[in-house]
């Protein structure tokens, strides 16, 4: 062990540790309990409900009521549902989901929609025992086994920001796309659409535009098909199971090719690049959304660095690395790394877009 040099400059670090870690906690059962309510249909039961008792929750859930008074008192508790007569007997309080609350755990289409940064939290817990294995081997974990949790809630979480942004700000940005997709007959090809949502976004917002979108994952193009169809865009937007690096075939030129945050995912993307050169032709535009990551590695980071580091070890890493070989990306692709990629496929560059979000950089491959 190393002599500690300054005693109580490392006996606050501990002790802020130590505090951290206890905070730390408690945020983890919050969103543990989060994917409980949400799972279970309990938030959605009181929304529809209105104020009710733990009995009043279970019948509606079809769950049991002790867990469910349980459960309740915790939310109580946390701040995320109000008591209505904290000193009533137990099993007569009643509890409400206060409505912003409720537009951040129900609300789908909301930018505050919160519920599947829970869901995705246990997706990336419960498959520890492989996580653990890979970190050992060198071997990866498939996006596969995050399951319909990992999926769902990915889809779930961008969701509010195709819907919102996409076709109404981010694509209007660029005059030559949108104009382009204004156009009778605009075709838009969608590599790695997952649930489909950006494809739906941009099919909402050009109404004579026709969207490919392509995903290797067969559950994830059911989900895409399945929410097209209950968008009432089914007619104009067809999704395909197919990895466009290895079969290109679909037929281009696309007006617009975009990947939303799947590049850094990919355990070849140099291949995947040179395939949108392809099908974006001579006049098409390739776009690429992926995180909004530091420009260079800087220790220690904001709290949006801290999340994508996360992610990475968690899950983007591991499923780059599913398959053999690996160029190991991770989350925090930052635009220098994209750039080469860019390069090695043919292009000019990655140049990065002025568009502004939080979360998200955008890339045009020229
Ligand atoms: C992080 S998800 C992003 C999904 C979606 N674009 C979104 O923003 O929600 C990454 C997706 O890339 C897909 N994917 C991975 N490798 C792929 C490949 N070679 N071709 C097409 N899709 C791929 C995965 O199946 C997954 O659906």
């Amino acid at each position: 062990m190393h002599a500690v040099t300054d005693a109580p400059a490392e006996t606050q670090r501990r002790d802020a540790l130590a505090e951290r870690l206890f905070l730390s906690t408690v945020g983890a059962v919050d969103l543990l309990a989060v994917h409980v309510g949400d799972r279970l249909g309990w938030y959605q039961a009181l929304a529809d409900g209105g104020p009710s008792t733990a009995a009043e929750l279970a019948a509606a859930g079809g769950t049991d009521a002790r867990y469910a008074r349980e459960w309740l008192e915790q939310q109580a508790v946390s701040g995320i549902l109000e008591v209505d007569d904290a000193a009533a007997e137990a099993d007569a309080r009643r509890y409400t989901l206060p409505a912003g609350h409720a537009e951040a755990l129900l609300d789908r289409e909301s930018l505050s929609y919160s519920a599947p940064l829970a869901r995705i939290t246990v997706a990336c817990a419960a498959v520890m025992p492989q996580l653990l294995e890979a970190f050992r081997s060198g071997g990866g974990v498939p996006w596969t086994a995050y399951g319909a949790d990992g999926r769902e809630a990915q889809a779930d979480v961008n969701r509010p920001l195709f819907v919102h942004l996409l076709g109404q700000e981010w694509l209007p940005s660029l005059p030559e796309v949108h104009e382009r997709l204004s156009r009778p007959g605009a075709r838009v090809a969608d590599v790695a659409c997952g649930g489909g949502w950006s494809s739906i976004a941009i099919a909402r917002a050009y109404p004579h535009a026709r969207v490919d979108g392509y995903d290797v994952d067969e559950a994830s193009i059911d989900l895409a098909r399945a929410n097209a169809a209950a968008a009432g865009v089914a007619d104009r937007v067809a999704f395909h199971v197919r990895d466009v690096s290895l079969d290109p075939a679909p037929a281009g030129p696309y007006d617009l090719v975009c990947v939303f945050e799947a590049v850094h995912d990919l355990a070849q993307p140099v291949p995947l690049l040179a395939a949108l050169r392809g099908l974006a032709g001579e006049d098409g535009t390739v776009l690429v959304m992926d995180e909004r990551t530091a420009e260079t590695f800087t220790a220690p980071g904001d709290e949006m660095e801290r999340m994508l580091y996360g992610y990475s070890v968690f899950c983007c890493l591991p499923v780059g690395r599913s398959e053999d070989p690996s160029v190991a990306t991770g989350t925090v692709m930052r635009p220098a790394t994209l750039a080469g990629y860019a390069r090695e496929a043919g292009f000019a560059d990655a140049e990065v877009l002025g568009i502004e979000h939080d979360t998200f950089r955008f890339y045009r491959l020229v």
